[in-house]
């Protein structure tokens, strides 16, 4: 095992640790997922980096005893729902997510019973708690595919994050969605403001946006009075916003996410630029997961993340919705289409 030194480079630790990481994974028989925004040397450890959605796909599918959750709580939580014989581990419990913290299941309880016969649709982002109170799961990579799959006269409770919300009502053109004032604080800090100075600063990018941001609204108005090209503009989850540069005659990207994303789509696009929309756009819950804790997660099979077993069952349901419809992020998962009222 390495142990850390005077003389050491942080690139030989890193790679020292690196090298345990993935000796320690084969003797445990574990499988080490990352999320898009955890730290560089998390994402380049990992056998599998993705979004929500393909996070949740591939803790389904493995093989594998054991999986490392290099994520967030929520994240860690569906894939012990989904794969409930196998051990989750979550290096650091202390990664929690500030949306899904904005509606506990009391309150969708007592929502729900204001609207009687309302489909619930939870973004991915919620506890199991309230998942088992939902009919479908989403995440941003299949929010549009799931409520269009709802009969168009069903009224929809769609929780918790409204700007993901609000694009879904534009992109559906229903009324018939109520929205639940959550917000990612990360992604309500990526503002207007911040999108008109990139917009300055490099006025042949395309724009990448997250729904989760605060700014989506606003580009879209923008759009709509002609001061954006609409060619130019992309909402798209973090997986499509991965898979978008290839597919683009574009040289340079803004990117309105969390800026972890920034390591893969720099490495996987050697010969394009990318530009945070807002560089300060951290999320701390992602950061937590170091090297040294995967490591010790993995020596010490902690922390073990469970859910009971009559949660499990309701919140399957709803999870197992999310994970069969739509989501091909090898297409622009969102893309804008003709005639969208974007003023909402
Ligand atoms: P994605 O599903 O697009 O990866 O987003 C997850 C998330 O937490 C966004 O803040
Ligand atoms: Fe939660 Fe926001 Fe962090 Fe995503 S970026 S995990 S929504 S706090």
């Amino acid at each position: 095992m390495a142990t850390a030194s005077a003389f050491h480079s942080r690139d030989e630790l890193v790679a020292e640790l690196q090298a345990d990481i993935k000796q320690l994974a084969r003797k445990r028989n574990a499988v080490i997922l990352a999320h898009n925004y955890e730290r560089p040397e998390v994402q380049d450890v990992a056998d599998f980096v993705g979004d929500s959605l393909g996070l949740s796909r591939e803790a389904a599918k493995t093989s594998a005893a054991v999986i490392v959750f290099c994520g967030v709580h929520f994240m860690a939580e569906t894939a012990a729902i989904l794969s409930p014989t196998k051990t989750v581990l979550l290096p650091d419990l202390a990664a929690g997510c500030s949306l899904a913290s904005t509606i506990d299941a009391k309150q969708l309880i007592a929502w729900k019973a204001e609207h009687p016969g309302a489909v619930v649709v939870s973004y991915v982002n919620t506890t199991a708690e309230v998942k088992a109170e939902s009919d479908y799961c989403c995440t941003s990579g299949n929010a549009v595919e799931v409520v269009n799959s709802i009969a168009a006269d069903k009224q929809i409770l769609f929780l918790p994050d409204m700007f993901l919300g609000a694009h879904v009502r534009r992109m559906t053109k229903r009324e018939n969605i109520l929205v639940w004032m959550g917000e990612c604080h990360v992604h309500a800090g990526i503002d207007p403001e911040n999108i008109r100075l990139q917009r300055q600063l490099h006025p042949n990018a395309e724009f990448l946006i997250h729904p989760e941001c605060g700014c989506s609204t606003s580009v879209l108005e923008a759009m709509s009075a002609g001061d954006i090209d609409a060619d130019g503009v992309q909402i798209l989850s973090t997986e499509g916003m991965i898979k978008r540069p290839a597919l683009s005659d574009a040289d340079e990207f803004i990117v309105a996410t969390e800026v972890g994303i920034l390591h893969r789509l720099r490495r996987e696009n050697p010969s394009k630029r990318f530009h945070a929309a807002n560089d300060r756009a951290s999320c701390a819950y992602m950061k937590v997961t170091t090297l040294p804790k995967v490591r010790t997660a993995l020596e010490r099979l902690q922390h073990h993340i469970t859910v009971p077993s009559a949660t499990a069952d309701r919140a399957r349901r709803a999870i197992e919705r999310m994970v069969a419809i739509g989501g091909n992020a090898k297409q622009p998962l969102s893309p804008i289409p003709d005639g969208v009222d974007p003023g909402e």
